[in-house]
């Protein structure tokens, strides 16, 4: 890498690797690094310039590695630090960076920070978490709730105290107004960028410092959104604290220092878009990248999905990148939340997030249009998923990569049983998609090789432009424009003359365009046209 393409992670695509689901090279229905690094090809071939890594150290996997038990390993069922040295250099040789998950909120509490810091209240590490004593009729100190459900505190009955867990009793959360915690935190962003990691993903980035009175949150009123009204209260003294942009000052220094310059993405779960704007810093001086919570739980619906990109475009300084992505590994696939599994409507989903001003995040499988797969009984995985309680579930979006139509569908030679169970791949997977032009695979790589060769997609502003119920068309910078009908009708959209560059169906590839384009229901174009 060279400071030469420092920018790279605004012009690209980003591709978030499940590891355990992508690829099994040893044989244990578990996906691993070799694995990986085994499909390279396929990544550079799909042209996507960065791959973020799901967690991959050490974890007891209560939460499937967002229960870190060391932050400076591999997990040994993943493979070793030596074959993510191998995966960092052989990615490189492709043009590819590799961004690791960083989980700063909490640990396991296998972690031997938590193991020491329970065994007494004289513990070293006994200040690096949150304890309080209960309030005097034996309740939990304040009523903060868990994300998976249930009061967020635990009661340790040795030391007679409670900790703070905002996810699982097993996730302890760190307290980060200890300084011990932010120095130990810098040495381990460090530990990874001297590996040559490109960055970091950051877990729950608006969630490290709390209220350090840790008052009661607000309840919620008839008047809250649906997700605040289901929580019960108002997530003001846990969340999205001002003291917490602090740290990502700090670390955006250290990120810059190294050659070329690391960065960082929040997960930024936030439904505020002036308060997700907050965290790339007053002056483009926090993280990089902050994913948009409310454009991945919209309905695929145009007037909606106009509606949240004007709001984000507003609410973001010039120098702010949005980033976007349809699926993940909380919120499920995109072919299925938003598409109901309709090819076509995906299609058009890919289209988009591949155009919008900001940087893509494709999540594995999202190449080939993967849907969810229903996980049931002794299937389950997810350990929020079995206490059922915040989440259904979030196994149906985990499951294996559909390579081939083989037995094990080139995820596991077959011996072991998957981790997961697998979808049908026989009628989704990347062998037979390559070898079709008109394929969602093929589409994908020309999406993302058109944003390559066109300056207008890589960074030319946004501008809505007028268009019919249902469709939503926008422009890019002087001469690239994009409409994608969203409606079950089909519909005559005026757009400037110009020739169709790609279109969801590729037969149109290269059709004239004069005053209108004609689109058929749940069909989508890129369109080169005459500059504004
Ligand atoms: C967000 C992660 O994406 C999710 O998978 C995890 O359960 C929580 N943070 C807790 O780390």
């Amino acid at each position: 890498m060279t400071n030469g393409d420092a920018a790279w992670w605004r012009d690209g695509v980003l591709y978030q690797i499940y590891v355990r689901s992508f690829a099994d090279t040893d044989g244990d229905g578990s996906g691993d690094l070799q694995g990986v690094i085994d499909h390279l090809d396929h990544l550079e071939w799909l042209g996507v310039d960065g791959i973020w890594l799901s967690p991959i150290t050490p974890s007891p996997d209560r939460d499937w590695g967002y229960d870190v038990s060391d932050y400076r390993d591999v997990h040994p069922e993943l493979g070793d630090l030596a074959t993510l040295d191998r995966l960092v250099s052989e990615a490189a040789s492709r043009g590819i960076r590799v961004i690791l998950d960083l989980v700063p909120n909490h640990t396991s509490d296998l972690h031997p920070w938590f193991v020491d810091a329970r065994s007494s209240v004289n513990a070293e590490h006994r200040g690096w978490y949150v304890w309080r004593d209960p309030r005097p009729d034996g309740s939990p100190p304040n009523n903060w709730v868990s994300v998976f459900g249930g009061p967020a505190w635990e009661l340790e009955e040795r030391t007679g105290q409670s900790y703070l867990h905002n996810f699982l009793t097993e996730q302890p959360d760190l307290d980060w107004w200890n300084e011990d915690v932010r120095r130990e935190f810098e040495d381990i962003v460090r530990f990874w960028f001297d590996r040559g990691i490109a960055g970091f993903r950051i877990d729950v980035a608006n969630g490290l410092i709390k209220d350090r009175a840790l008052r009661d949150n607000a309840p919620a009123t008839q008047d809250d959104p649906e997700d605040i009204r289901r929580r019960g209260q108002r997530q003001v003294y846990n969340l999205n604290r001002p003291e917490v942009h602090e740290i990502y000052r700090d670390w955006r220094g250290i990120a810059d220092a190294f050659d070329p310059p690391r960065i960082l993405v929040g997960e930024t779960w936030i439904f505020d878009l002036r308060e997700v704007a907050r965290f790339y810093g007053a002056t483009g001086d926090e993280l990089h990248l902050c994913f948009n919570f409310p454009f991945v739980f919209a309905d695929l619906d145009a007037e909606t999905l106009r509606g949240i990109v004007e709001t984000t475009e507003d609410a973001l300084e010039p120098f702010a990148q949005p980033a976007w992505a349809g699926s993940n590994h909380d919120v499920g696939r995109f072919p299925t939340r938003w598409c109901a599994d309709r090819p076509a409507a995906a299609r058009c989903a890919l289209l988009m997030l591949l155009t919008l001003r900001g940087t893509p995040f494709l999540y594995y499988g999202d190449e080939i249009g993967m849907v969810e797969v229903p996980v049931t009984g002794d299937d389950v995985r997810d350990g929020p998923g079995q206490i059922g309680e915040a989440q259904t579930g979030r196994d149906p979006g985990r499951t294996p990569m559909h390579w081939n139509a083989e037995p094990g569908t080139g995820f596991t030679d077959g011996g072991a049983r998957p981790w997961l169970p697998i979808g049908d791949a026989r009628a989704i997977n990347v062998a037979d998609q390559r070898e079709d032009p008109g394929s969602m695979l093929h589409l994908c790589r020309d999406l993302i090789a058109l944003r390559r060769e066109t300056s207008d997609l890589r960074s030319g502003a946004y501008a809505s432009l007028p268009s019919p119920p249902g469709v939503w068309t926008w422009r890019r910078g002087s001469s690239t424009t994009v409409a994608v009908n969203l409606s079950d009708g089909r519909v005559a959209v005026p757009v400037d003359p110009g020739t169709i560059a790609i279109g969801t169906d590729r037969s149109r590839d290269g059709e004239t365009v004069d005053a209108d384009i004609n689109l058929g229901p749940w069909e989508g174009a890129v369109l080169r046209v005459a500059p504004a």
